[in-house]
């Protein structure tokens, strides 16, 4: 796990919402990668969780209304204290009364002074009934509350609690938690630049029920996705049939064949400041497409043809124009570095990521990845670690490498 990930204070608010009971969960997720959490609760968020729930799972007491103007700490003024404590404060669900307080910085209540007060960055999550949502005094707040520096993400569209469909949902726990790293992460450098991914593997059909494919989980791909929104970047996405969700925040384009890629790749590349090409490309298609299922025949066997589908990587060196940036990955069998490099040169890529897929934890499927990262000066990092460890370490090299 990323070490920036851990060792954090993170104050919560929670208001009086319905999709409060599912923020004791986001608690625990946080406590468990080794972070501090407080949580300040308002009066009716405390008639949807209990604060002993809460109190359990931070190993901290629950700040509750009643102890915005008690004397029982003393000197230590509950608002303030919290205030200069939190690294981030993340203020959900919010309801549509919360968001009014953000919005015109009333003081009145623990959760709304504490808003006030503190210098960390406040991440607003409304939810509420789709009506109260699309109200002009709420989207008015909301874009108040924007102006001053807030950062406010709209709820999600779909069945809620109240019996509507729209929007008003509170986003998955994924997406609140993704959202708190990106505010968190402690570099910021690739503000400003566009990145086009490539992920996961490519399927070449052979007749409607059957392809050739290759076992990438597009795990690799979808951490340097999303490392580089971490890290501010502006991210499209283009993906394989992968079964894991891709990252949250980034533009994502569903393909299937290489040739859809390949066509993908070609529209948007041309805009991309950094082009990194993780995606297990077949590199053969089937020369015949059945349109209907090949059927058994007693024959003992089936002679096909495959033939070469286009080389993306090449092509995207071919067109690279002065100043952007072509970073490839080489998964290989044998002869990894010789095989790599020569990869590098022949396609014109400024970096390519060197991947061992027979040794152990690393390459395909895997959590865990250790790479060599081979620059076009010959410099070559080894990356070892999560494969969003070795993402966010792929990152640092290109920015070593390409100062701005
Ligand atoms: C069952 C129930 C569910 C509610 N859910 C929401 C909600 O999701 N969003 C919201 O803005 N208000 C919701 N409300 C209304 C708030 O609880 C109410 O506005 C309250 O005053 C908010 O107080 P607070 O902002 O101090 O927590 C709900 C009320 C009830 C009775």
């Amino acid at each position: 796990m990323l070490e920036w990930k851990s060792n954090r204070r993170i104050l919560i608010g929670i208001s009086g919402g319905i999709s409060a009971y599912k923020i004791p969960e986001i608690v625990r997720v946080i406590r468990k990668g080794g972070n501090d959490v407080e949580v300040i609760m308002t009066k009716a968020a405390t008639s949807f969780v209990t604060p002993l729930t809460l109190s359990t799972l931070t190993g901290r007491r629950t700040w509750l209304e009643e102890d915005f103007l008690s004397d029982e700490q003393g000197w230590k003024i509950p608002h303030i204290s919290l205030a200069d404590w939190a690294q981030a404060f993340l203020v959900a669900p919010a309801t549509a009364n919360v968001l009014r307080r953000a919005a015109l910085g009333e003081a009145d209540t623990l959760l709304g002074a504490t808003m006030l007060a503190t210098r960390a960055p406040v991440i607003i999550f409304p939810a509420m009934n789709v009506h109260m949502w699309e109200h002009p005094a709420t989207q008015r707040h909301v874009s108040m509350a924007r102006d001053m520096g807030y950062i406010v993400i709209p709820p999600e569209e779909g069945e809620l609690a109240c019996g509507y469909e729209g929007k008003g949902r509170l986003p998955e726990n994924e997406v609140i938690l993704e959202v708190l790293w990106n505010t968190l992460s402690p570099k910021k450098d690739l503000a400003g630049k566009k990145i086009l991914v490539t992920a996961g593997p490519t399927r070449e059909f052979m007749d409607p029920v059957r392809f050739i494919s290759n076992p990438s989980s597009g795990k690799m791909g979808y951490a340097v996705a999303k490392t580089a929104w971490y890290r501010g970047a502006e991210v499209t996405l283009i993906k394989g049939p992968t079964c894991i969700k891709p990252p949250y925040g980034v533009k994502v384009v569903n393909v299937t064949t290489a040739e859809e890629m390949y066509r993908a790749v070609m529209d948007e590349c041309e805009k991309a400041d950094i082009i990194v090409k993780s995606a297990a490309v077949g590199d053969y298609k089937f020369a015949t497409v059945f349109e209907q299922k090949i059927k058994r025949e007693g024959k003992g066997s089936l002679q096909v043809t495959l033939e070469e589908n286009p080389d993306i990587a090449a092509e995207v060196g071919r067109r690279k124009r002065d100043g952007q940036i072509l970073i490839g990955f080489a998964a290989e069998s044998h002869e990894l570095l010789e095989n790599a490099a020569s990869k590098l040169k022949k396609k014109n890529m400024d970096m390519i990521v060197a991947n061992d897929i027979t040794a152990k934890g690393s390459g395909f499927e895997s959590d865990t990845n250790s790479v060599t990262v081979i620059c076009k000066n010959g410099r070559m990092v080894k990356l070892a670690g999560t494969k969003e460890d070795v993402a966010w370490g792929l990152w640092d090299v290109v920015e070593s490498e390409f100062p701005a």
